[in-house]
């Protein structure tokens, strides 16, 4: 923290919230040689000033070393961010856009600053960056975006096949597992698509999904637009089978028993390995009740898919709508076991074999 940091916000309250020491003075004598800013500068993998004001960058941009801050940013070989925060005027100076310049021709990398309302009670560009996106922007540029710019398009969820305005035949799915991997996916660098069944979950942030109902929508949605992507992930619990009918009035009760006829929905996954040119990486999930390595690998070998996810479900054994899974992943060559934690960290494992067997793929 600068000195004019410590006006804001007590160095106590950074230390109380995130738990690690706060460095505030250049030479810190309970450092072995007095010299923290050159531990500090050495020890960092990145780093990022944020917010960073008018008058830091200035002194950045000039190689001024005064304070820890300015000295840490000068003496440190380390990738180095800047997220802007100042008041609108300050930022649109020739002054201040002559300092970014400068440090951007020397390899600075600036994430944002947004235009919007301002502390002082002006509007417009000069907001520091959600830190949301600013952790996404360093992901991204980090040495661990194993999927930098690959085109990811994942489907979640249940669907739903509707019998009569009112009714219609569904499971248990939550889309928890889908929507982990779309973060996952994100968080390494990739461009995601998600494509989602009804759920009750937020999206990740800044991203979309495409909402659809029924199988057959979900089929629309994927198959129009997987051509441009290079994994396809189908997480979605798509039913097996729809109601023949769908009665356009509601069904009324009438005789004691009433049979339900169905018929086969299309497979998405099957359909999405099989086109022609394919060069999408394609991943299924099976979710057994029994055999799970019998039915998982011949899902695998009859669907032609790359790699398939498989996971216990029923009462005991958590799958649908559980925070927590375990998984058994199958390819053609191997097999891996991803063992009981939440699905978060589960999809973080899951996505990084993804990249190394497609890298293995492709380079083959
Ligand atoms: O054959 P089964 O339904 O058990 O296979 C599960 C896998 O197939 C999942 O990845 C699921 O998303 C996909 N699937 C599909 N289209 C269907 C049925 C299942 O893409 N109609």
């Amino acid at each position: 923290m600068t000195h004019s940091a410590t006006q804001f916000i007590s160095p106590l309250t950074f230390q109380a919230l995130s738990g690690n020491p706060v460095a505030l003075d250049l030479l810190d004598a309970d450092e072995e040689n007095a010299m923290g800013h050159i531990n500090l500068a050495r020890w960092a993998d990145i780093v990022l000033i944020a917010p960073a004001t008018a008058n830091s960058i200035a002194k950045f941009s000039l190689g001024f070393a005064d304070d820890l801050l300015s000295t840490v940013f000068l003496a440190t070989n380390c990738p180095l961010y800047i997220a802007p925060a100042m008041n609108q005027a300050m930022w649109n100076k020739s002054v201040t856009q002559e300092n970014i310049q400068r440090l951007k021709s020397n390899g600075v990398h600036f994430i944002g600053p947004e235009s919007g309302d301002q502390a002082c009670g002006e509007t417009g560009f000069g907001r520091m960056s959600e830190p949301n996106d600013i952790v996404i922007a360093l992901l991204k540029n980090s040495k661990n975006s194993i999927l930098q710019g690959i085109n990811v398009l994942i489907s979640a969820g249940p669907t739903r096949e509707p019998l009569d305005p009112v009714r219609y035949i569904t499971n248990r799915s939550s889309g928890k597992m889908g929507y982990a991997l779309a973060e996952a996916a994100l968080n390494v660098g990739a461009n995601v698509t998600l494509i989602s069944g009804p759920v009750n979950l937020s999206a990740p942030h800044k991203l979309q999904p495409i909402n659809i109902e029924t199988a057959e929508q979900m089929y629309h949605a994927v198959l129009s637009r997987v051509d441009k992507y290079d994994i396809y992930i189908g997480a979605a619990a798509v039913a097996d089978y729809r109601p023949v009918v769908c009665s356009s009035q509601k069904i009324k009760k009438q005789a004691d028993d009433s049979i339900i006829k169905l018929q086969k929905t299309r497979d998405i996954l099957a359909a999405v390995a099989s086109l022609p040119k394919n060069s999408c990486f394609v991943v299924g999930f099976a979710a057994e009740t029994d055999n799970l390595e019998f039915y998982a690998k011949n899902k695998l070998t009859q669907k032609n898919l790359d790699m398939i996810a498989a996971n216990w479900v029923g009462k005991e054994q958590g799958g649908f709508d559980k925070d927590e899974n375990a998984l058994q992943i199958y390819w053609n060559s191997g097999n891996k076991s991803l063992k009981m934690t939440n699905k978060t960290q589960l999809a973080e494992q899951l996505i990084s074999l993804i990249a190394e067997k497609m890298n293995e793929k492709n380079t083959t």
